[in-house]
Formats: structure tokens, C-alpha cells, sequence
């Protein structure tokens, strides 16, 4: 590949991260190291907030209208809304799943793969070899290399959403963020899925977003707690290495909401 990041995992971080939509303050203080290589969970009840935590760390809050920002993200140690750093240089290097699967439904499975590269004005000059590397990162590869000019749209919802990870994969990205990539997915494809996860800790840095504790558990090195009181924009409770925050938290918000006492 010509033009692609250097590849490898990445450290992001997060230093005193807020954001707003119109004068809504959302997000406040949010400081959090995601380190390189490692599996970094985003857990809380829903609005407070991890959606757009997940899209200031790659330039995607900033296409809301109205929408603001304050603080600084790293990646390793370079500030990505920097003067003069483009925005699609940075979502090149940092690739977001959704949660529901979006390929490109007409487009054949190759070419959903190959998709990002386009975009992103990468030139790669063995086609053939990055789709099944790519496939074969998200899981996928076995299922498909037999039928790689049916629409993507064909494939089941689990596969779609590997596939999306395939098309992320190949543009060779630092860190892969996923926002609850399985919640639309059964249990099969769900733990694909995690498998998937596994297999690229090391390789990408991963931030996770999950209302599903039994995943943040299993497929997490770290744990972020976010939670907004009433009235109050989202923050990061607590943090930490995930077996912790799991048994012994030291914020007693934390330990109810991971026993499902609320949320
Ligand atoms: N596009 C938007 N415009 C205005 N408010 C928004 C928008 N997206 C999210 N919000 C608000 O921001 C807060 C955080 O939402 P979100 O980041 O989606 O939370 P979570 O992902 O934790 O459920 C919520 O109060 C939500 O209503
Ligand atoms: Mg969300």
C-alpha cells in the first residue's frame, strides 16, 4: 500500500474532553488513556454520553451542526484537531463500526472491502491479496471467498457486520473504534464478533462501547465507566483494568451498575 498510516496500534488519549451540542454541554472533563494495542470498554446507562465520546475520537462529532468541543484527543501524542490536520487523514487512521451493519448493500463483498481505499486515496497494488487478508482479520474470509461478487447486501447481519470490519481493516487503521457493534446481532454472531476483537488485540488498538457486561468483561483489557446525573453533562466515574472494575470498583455508582442495579 502507498500513502497508508504507518501501521501498527496506537495510543489514543483523552485530556479533559467536553462537548456540546448547540449550548448542551453533553460531555465534561473526560480524560482517558486508551492504550496501544489494547481492548478499552466504554460501559454506562444510555445518553450519557460514550456515542459522542467514540465521535470526538475521530473527528465525527464536529459534522453535527451546532456541535462543539473543547480539550485535546492524542494520537500518540499528536493532537488530531490540530490547525491544518485533516479530518479525513485522522478517520483514516481511526475506523468506527456502528451498530447497525452499513456496507454498501448493491456493492459486492470485494468491493465493499475495497471501498476505503478509494476514499481514503490509498493505492494498493495486490487488490486480491488485501481482500482476503482483510476478510480473513474480521473473521469472515471462510464464509465468502467463494462468492466475492455477491452483493453485500446478501449476507446475513452478523457477516454484514464483519464485513464492515473487513472494510475498516483494510485501510490498515491505528485504532478501530466500535460502537455497540453487536447489540443488533445474535449470540452466534456475537461471539464472532468477540472473537474478531481478540484476535486483533495487539494488532489495533480497540475502544468498545457495550451495554453488554458479560462482553465488556470477556473481550476488555480496560474499563471506562460514564455516567450523567440528572441534569448533569456525562463523565468518566471510574476507570481502570477491567478485572477491577468488574469485582472491586472503588466508586459504589460503578459496582451498582455493573450488577445491574440501574441503567
Ligand atoms: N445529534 C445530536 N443533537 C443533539 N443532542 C444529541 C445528539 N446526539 C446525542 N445528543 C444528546 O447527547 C447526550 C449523549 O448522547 P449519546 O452520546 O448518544 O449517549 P450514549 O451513547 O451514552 O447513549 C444525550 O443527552 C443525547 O440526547
Ligand atoms: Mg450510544
Amino acid at each position: 500500500m502507498v500513502g497508508g498510516p504507518p501501521p501498527g496500534p496506537a495510543e489514543l488519549e483523552a485530556r479533559d474532553a467536553c462537548a456540546w451540542f448547540g449550548d448542551h454541554l453533553v460531555l465534561e472533563g473526560v480524560n482517558l488513556r486508551m492504550r496501544a494495542g489494547e481492548v478499552t470498554a466504554l460501559i454506562g446507562p444510555s445518553g450519557c454520553g460514550k456515542s459522542t465520546f467514540l465521535r470526538l475520537l475521530n473527528r465525527m462529532h464536529e459534522l453535527v451542526p451546532g456541535s462543539a468541543l473543547a480539550g485535546e484527543i492524542l494520537l500518540d501524542g499528536e493532537d488530531i484537531y490540530a490547525p491544518g490536520r485533516r479530518a479525513q487523514e485522522v478517520r483514516m487512521r481511526i475506523g468506527m463500526v456502528f451498530q447497525k451493519p452499513n456496507p454498501f448493500p448493491a456493492m459486492t463483498i470485494r468491493e465493499n472491502v475495497l471501498s476505503g481505499l478509494k476514499l481514503a486515496r490509498i493505492r494498493c497494488d495486490d487488490k486480491e491479496r488485501l481482500v482476503e487478508e482483510s476478510l480473513e482479520r474480521a473473521g469472515l474470509w471462510r464464509e465468502v471467498k467463494d462468492r466475492l461478487d455477491r452483493p453485500g447486501g446478501a449476507l446475513s447481519g452478523g457477516q454484514q457486520q464483519r464485513l464492515c470490519i473487513a472494510r475498516s481493516l483494510a485501510v490498515h487503521p491505528n485504532v478501530l473504534l466500535m460502537d455497540e457493534p453487536c447489540s443488533a446481532l445474535d449470540p452466534t454472531s456475537t461471539r464472532r464478533i468477540e472473537d474478531t476483537i481478540a484476535e486483533l488485540r495487539g494488532q489495533v488498538t480497540v475502544v468498545i462501547v457495550t451495554h453488554n457486561m458479560q462482553q465488556a468483561h470477556r473481550v476488555s483489557d480496560h474499563t471506562a465507566f460514564f455516567l450523567a446525573e440528572e441534569n448533569q453533562p456525562g463523565q468518566v466515574i471510574e476507570q481502570g483494568p477491567t478485572a477491577k472494575i468488574f469485582s472491586t470498583p472503588d466508586d459504589p455508582r460503578t459496582l451498582d451498575y455493573v450488577q445491574g442495579r440501574f441503567g
